[in-house]
C-alpha cells in the first residue's frame, strides 16, 4: 500500500502548494488561498463531487478539485482559458436548466450561482436554450419556502439535513432532466423540517430554493455579500473579478 507523507508539495498553476495527506486539491489550494470555483461544496459539508465548477487538471487528465485528493509532486492546472471556459460551460448550463431569474429573486446579492457567473466572466446566459421548467413552489410550511425552480441540485440541503441535522428531510427524486429535490412528506409541512435547521441556514442553499419566510430581503440589494466582495474573496481576497 502506498503511503503519503505527512507533508507534500504539489504545483498549481506553478506554484508550489503545501499539502497534508488526506487534504483534497480544493483543501490544500485554499489553504495556499489560492481560490478554486466551486458551487456543490461549502465548508462543514462532505464533498460530493457533482456540480464540476471545480474541475481541474491533474497531470492531464480533468478531476473535481473537490473531492480529489492532492498527490505529491503532481501538477495541476485550474486557471487555464479551456478550463475556465469549461467553468463558464457548466454555469451556463445551470442557468439554462432552472428558472434564475435574478432581477426578482430574493437571493439576488447573496447568490452563489449569480456570483459565480460574475468571477467567471459570463455577461449573458444565451449559448443553449431555456428549458423552462415548470415546478410548483411549496410554501405550505409556516417558516420555510422550497422553490425547485432556483435549485441547482448541489445536494447540501440533502447532506446539511442527513448528516447535521440527522433529519434526511430533503433527497434527490426523479431522473436526467426531471430530476430535482424533494422531501420526505407530501410537502414541507408534513416533515419536521425546522427554521433551526443547518439546512435551512442562509449559507447552506446557495440559490433562492430554500427562503426563511419574514426574512425576505433582509438586506438591501447592493449591500449583500456578493454586492461587495466577489465570491471566494476569503480566499484571495481582491482577485475576484479577474475571471474573464
Ligand atoms: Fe467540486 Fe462541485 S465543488 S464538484
Amino acid at each position: 500500500m502506498n503511503t503519503l507523507p505527512e507533508k507534500f508539495t504539489f504545483t498549481l498553476d506553478g506554484q508550489s502548494v503545501t499539502a497534508r495527506s488526506g487534504q483534497s486539491i480544493m483543501e490544500a489550494a485554499d489553504a495556499a488561498g489560492i481560490y478554486i470555483p466551486r458551487l456543490c461544496d461549502t465548508e462543514g459539508l462532505k464533498p460530493q463531487g457533482s456540480c464540476r465548477v471545480c474541475v481541474v487538471k491533474l497531470n492531464g487528465r480533468t478531476v473535481a478539485a473537490c473531492t480529489q485528493p492532492a498527490r505529491p509532486e503532481s501538477s495541476v492546472e485550474s486557471e487555464t482559458p479551456e478550463i475556465q471556459q469549461y467553468r463558464r460551460d457548466l454555469v451556463r448550463m445551470l442557468f439554462h436548466e432552472g428558472n434564475h431569474l435574478c432581477p426578482i429573486c430574493e437571493a439576488s446579492g447573496r447568490c452563489e450561482l449569480q456570483a459565480m457567473g460574475y468571477r467567471l466572466g459570463i455577461t449573458q446566459a444565451t449559448k443553449y436554450p431555456y428549458l423552462q421548467p415548470v415546478r410548483p413552489v411549496d410554501a405550505t410550511h409556516p417558516d420555510i419556502v422550497l422553490d425547485t425552480n432556483r435549485c441547482i441540485l448541489c445536494g447540501r440541503c440533502i447532506r446539511a439535513s442527513r448528516d447535521l441535522d440527522g433529519k434526511n428531510v430533503f433527497e434527490y427524486v426523479g431522473r436526467g432532466v426531471h430530476k430535482k429535490v424533494g422531501v420526505n412528506g407530501a410537502n414541507l409541512a408534513d416533515t419536521n423540517v425546522s427554521i433551526h435547521d443547518r439546512a435551512i441556514a442562509l449559507e447552506t442553499c446557495p440559490v433562492g430554493c430554500i427562503i426563511q419566510k419574514g426574512k425576505g430581503f433582509f438586506a438591501p440589494i447592493g449591500n449583500r455579500q456578493f454586492d461587495l466582495t466577489p465570491i471566494g474573496d476569503k480566499v484571495d481576497p481582491g482577485k475576484g473579478s479577474k475571471g474573464k
